[in-house]
């Protein structure tokens, strides 16, 4: 059953136990942004500051993700809505088990029910293999628009790993261009 309501959502999810990784959270993080947005982004799982602070992408790589963001005009303040695919931190940052993020698909459906995006952004093959596609190859098919459901999805490579492979840089920054011009094509003249 869908939740309507985007608070009874929210308040339910806070308090989840639907996998083991709700006994070793500090806060489940839901996601942040504006909820009446036309992007929404979709990272893996809260890191060691997410868990603390119960916001996503807070951290060094969440630093990089609001630059590369606010050169195009996208903020996590007004114009976004930005989750992960699991809401809670896997210990020592481990990929979340397929288990763990079929436990926990069904809050972000529901807030891609209420969100009613017109563009998803997978960040990192976490979540384009849940979202895009099992098979995907994101170094090759990074910034590659697709249309599931009425609603366009492109993966680009994840921050975090941008900071491990600086080199990566150009090629994720014409992601976010290309990006940038779907959204003047088909997002409202707010953005
Ligand atoms: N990496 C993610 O995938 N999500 C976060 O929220 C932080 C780091």
């Amino acid at each position: 059953m869908m939740c309507s309501s985007w608070n009874d959502l929210k308040a339910q999810c806070l308090t989840c136990k639907k996998c083991g990784l709700c006994t070793t959270r500090n806060n489940v993080v839901f996601g942040v942004g504006n909820v009446n947005s036309e992007v929404l982004l979709i990272g893996e799982g809260p890191g060691e500051n997410e868990d603390l602070q119960g916001e996503p992408f807070v951290g060094r790589a969440g630093q990089l993700l609001d630059k590369m963001l606010n050169y195009i005009d996208l903020d996590r303040t007004k114009n976004i809505y930005i989750t992960n695919i699991v809401k809670c931190r896997p210990p020592e940052n481990r990929d979340p088990s397929i288990e763990e993020q079929g436990a926990c698909i069904a809050w972000l459906r529901n807030q891609v029910f209420l969100i009613k995006p017109k563009i998803i952004v997978c960040l990192g093959r976490i979540a384009a293999m849940k979202i895009l596609k099992p098979d995907i190859k994101i170094t090759k098919e990074h910034g590659v628009f697709y249309e599931k459901n009425g609603i366009l999805l492109m993966a680009t490579l994840h921050p975090a790993a941008l900071l491990r492979n600086p080199h990566n840089k150009p090629g994720a920054f014409e992601d976010f261009l290309n990006l940038q011009e779907k959204i003047k094509q088909i997002c409202a003249n707010t953005y």
